[in-house]
């Protein structure tokens, strides 16, 4: 019996839509040289042109905007991995500190640290209790004052919108302080990874996501060359194996630095053509494959939703999670289930899990403040893969969940 992994944020729910896609592409469109000269780092015009515009018409909802988005601000990247690796190294000296709000992807220590040597404080959004998700400004200034205090230089901070690890999303109300907090007072750089932007399938009524680029573009004191802002095929299109995404910055200090490392992590014209054909064919995205994804993660959900109702119900215990909208994934607090609320005893039941052949991620892996949460992926898998995952779960717990 192999291991059910559902610890990496992958989606294999959309994969009969992408293939088709794939294998429908045109290839009397590949310009042929391409294939025998370098291609210009940062990303062809053609490409960073059709990012441009996916931008514009979805993740800005097609705006009117002040600051239209210029493809001489893009530079195509091979992921944001990548981007984030080179921002620890264009925007940071060894030991400058990045203040990120916690729970954070686990890989942000790598990205940032492995070679930018950054130091990444974290500011905590959860709250022993509560569900709620929070962003709060005095903490954000209590890290601050701390790192500063320590004679540190505090160079930017990372707003991750939908979140990873909670799948939920900030609205700009919410995140409107924390940026002018960042940039009117201490000319912070604002990195906004916003790789979720395309996957939020179940909006809040009334409250859609909106990209933090609009703070920027509807405020005028906001200084632009502060922005710099990310996503990529990797999750929306469910196209890791093409490896691609996109930083927008209008400053263009920054984009020049990172351009001069893009001979180390730049695409090549092969996949920048295959990537023009499928995200460049608006029609297909906006009519065929986004609702189509939307609804399958809704799905996905749904039913881990409800087989953790089973296990809530099973158990007797005080069982929560916090009911994800977008992107990938579930976090669940099992701190009911350990003998004692540590991280220690955390530890000890991702132990059990894995004995019972379930990986599943721990909030400790993503700087969590508070011990016993867990964060599932539900798309990395069809259904009845991730229910077997879910089943050994509860085995792990002690409790058999039909
Ligand atoms: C928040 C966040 N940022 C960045 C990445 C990395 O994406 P890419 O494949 O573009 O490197 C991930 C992947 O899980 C992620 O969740």
């Amino acid at each position: 019996m192999g291991y059910v992994r559902l610890s990496c944020a992958d989606n294999v729910l959309t994969r009969d839509i992408v293939l088709q896609k794939f294998r429908s592409i045109d290839w009397s469109n590949f310009y042929d040289d391409q294939l025998l000269f370098y291609t210009r780092p940062g990303g062809l015009l053609e490409t960073r042109q059709i990012f441009a515009d996916l931008i514009t018409e979805f993740t800005l909802g097609g705006h009117n905007l002040k600051n239209p988005i210029n493809p001489d601000h893009l530079a195509v990247v091979s992921g944001t991995t990548m981007i984030l690796d080179l921002l620890g190294q264009v925007l940071f000296d060894e030991d400058d500190v990045l203040i990120a709000h916690s729970p954070f992807y686990h890989r942000f220590w790598n990205d940032f640290s492995d070679r930018g040597l950054v130091d990444i404080r974290d500011v905590p959004t959860f709250r022993p209790g509560s569900t709620d998700v929070v962003l709060d400004l005095q903490l954000y200034k209590d890290v601050y004052h701390k790192a500063v205090g320590e004679g540190r230089k505090v160079k930017a901070i990372l707003l991750v919108n939908p979140s990873n690890p909670d799948g939920g999303y900030f609205g700009l109300d919410e995140i409107k302080p924390i940026v002018d907090w960042a940039v009117k007072e201490h000319n912070l750089f604002v990195v906004l990874d916003e790789i979720y932007d395309l996957s939020v399938y179940d909006p809040l009524e009334g409250n859609p996501f909106e990209s933090a680029i609009r703070l920027f573009d509807n405020d005028p004191s906001l200084d632009r060359d502060k922005l710099i802002w990310m996503s990529g095929v990797s999750k929306n299109f469910s196209l890791p194996g093409l490896r691609t995404a996109v930083m927008y910055t209008p400053n263009l200090k920054v984009l020049n630095a990172t351009k001069r490392f893009l001979m180390y992590q730049g695409p090549n014209a092969t996949t920048e053509f295959i990537i023009r054909e499928i995200i460049g064919d608006k029609t297909w995205v906006r009519d065929a494959f986004l609702p189509e994804a939307w609804q399958r993660l809704k799905k996905a959900r749904d039913n881990t939703i409800a087989f953790l109702q089973k296990l809530k119900k099973v158990s007797g215990k005080d069982l929560r999670w916090i009911k994800p909208r977008a992107g990938f994934f579930i976090m669940i607090d099992f701190s009911e289930f350990l003998p004692a609320k540590t991280f220690a005893e955390e530890k000890n039941l991702q132990t059990k899990f894995v004995e019972n052949n379930v990986l599943i991620v721990r909030g400790h892996s993503l700087s969590m403040n508070i011990p016993g949460w867990f964060r599932i992926v539900f798309s990395c898998r069809h259904w009845e893969e991730i229910e077997e995952g879910l089943r050994r779960m509860s085995t792990a717990l002690g409790y058999h969940v039909d």
